[in-house]
């Protein structure tokens, strides 16, 4: 097995274009590659901040679905990180036009310019793409039944994305993240629920659980995120989508527990209304991914949360 800060495959010396780079993920990963390779970090910064977007990185400041700052970014690229979009399911379903350009016009926006630089492209697809699956662990070629815009929005990227491969011969791979957590995720009402409920518990009010908390999350540590990404930037497995978490999930009501009982908090669990489009259950099958891209998750959430709170 690999250690925890050796990537499956290591970059070096590449021209890399990471769209959504001063955001979330993607910073992450311009943190990692940034120092061996020369990386662009194209975003607009409407949810990520420059400051994310670490030294050795060049920072374009634009969006991804404007022709003039792509292909300024991915000017002479190898590879690129597509990451840039709304991440968003509430905010899908509270404006279903501004998310669809951004993650479906984005995508394709992106996979033009890589197809005029013969770029390889690994973009951010996501376990929404399968809606609530009928079984789980879910495995790639499970049916694809999204349960909000979002959800269909990245299912069409991650189509687009298979399809520049097959049509125009240009190496792509789709990984599709399940819950990714980590250092560096944004707050607010919009974050992901373990920053959510982190800062909660730790300012000691309520923890918010929607539903009946018995809907189940494979949770993945963003590092394993960035491995998977590394990997699929060298796979000879190209045209092919991955699913990216752990192999194992936990109820919403279980992860506000440990939250309290790792952060010591008095917070009450508070149930709310479940939200509208809500997948029920989810955890990832890794066969394809371990097979093909040699990826398997090294953090498990008990440990990610410790580091996270550290
Ligand atoms: P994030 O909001 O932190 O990062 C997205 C970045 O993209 C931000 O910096 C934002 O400013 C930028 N951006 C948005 N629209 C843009 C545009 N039109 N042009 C240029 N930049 C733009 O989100 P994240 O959690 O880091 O998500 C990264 C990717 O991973 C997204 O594609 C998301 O759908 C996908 N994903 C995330 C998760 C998760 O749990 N966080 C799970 C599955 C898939
Ligand atoms: C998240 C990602 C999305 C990704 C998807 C893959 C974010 C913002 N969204 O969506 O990009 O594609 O995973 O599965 O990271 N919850 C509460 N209380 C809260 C907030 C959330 O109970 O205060 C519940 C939600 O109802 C949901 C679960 O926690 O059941 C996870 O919510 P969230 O973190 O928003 O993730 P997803 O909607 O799964």
């Amino acid at each position: 097995m690999m250690g925890a800060d050796t990537p499956a495959h290591s970059l070096t010396g590449r021209t890399i274009a990471i769209t959504g780079g001063a955001g979330f993920i993607g910073s992450r990963l311009a943190a990692t590659l940034a120092p061996d390779n020369d990386v662009r970090v194209l975003d607009d910064l409407s949810t990520g901040t420059a400051r994310n977007v670490p030294d050795e990185a060049t920072l374009i400041e634009g969006d991804v679905r404007t022709s003039t700052p792509v292909a300024k970014a991915l000017d002479s690229a190898d590879i690129v990180f597509h990451e840039a979009a709304n991440p968003s399911v509430s905010r899908s379903i509270d404006a279903p036009l501004e998310s669809h350009s951004r993650n479906v016009d984005g995508t394709l926006s992106v996979l033009e310019a890589a197809r005029a630089e013969d770029a390889r492209v690994v973009t951010a697809s996501s376990t929404a793409i399968y809606g609530t699956p009928e079984t789980v662990p879910v495995a790639e070629d499970a049916a694809l039944n999204p349960s909000s815009p979002y959800g269909l929005e990245k299912l069409t990227a991650d189509r687009y994305t298979q399809l520049y491969n097959d049509l125009y011969d240009l190496p792509t791979v789709s990984l599709r993240y399940f819950n990714v957590y980590g250092p560096g995720q944004t707050g607010g009402d919009y974050s992901g629920v373990i920053t959510i409920f982190l800062e909660q518990a730790t300012a000691d009010e309520p923890i918010t659980v929607d539903g009946d908390g018995q809907q189940t999350r494979d949770f993945v540590h963003v590092d394993d995120v960035v491995r998977a990404n590394i990997a699929a930037a060298t796979t000879e497995a190209t045209g092919e989508a991955f699913n990216v978490g752990t192999g194992t999930s936990v109820t919403i009501t279980e992860l506000a527990e440990t939250i309290r009982e790792l952060t010591d908090a008095d917070s009450e669990i508070e149930y709310v209304d479940s939200r509208p489009g809500d997948v029920r259950h989810s955890r990832a099958d890794l066969s394809k991914a371990s097979r093909l891209l040699d990826y398997s998750p090294e953090i498990g959430l008990e440990e990610g949360l410790r580091t996270l709170l550290e």
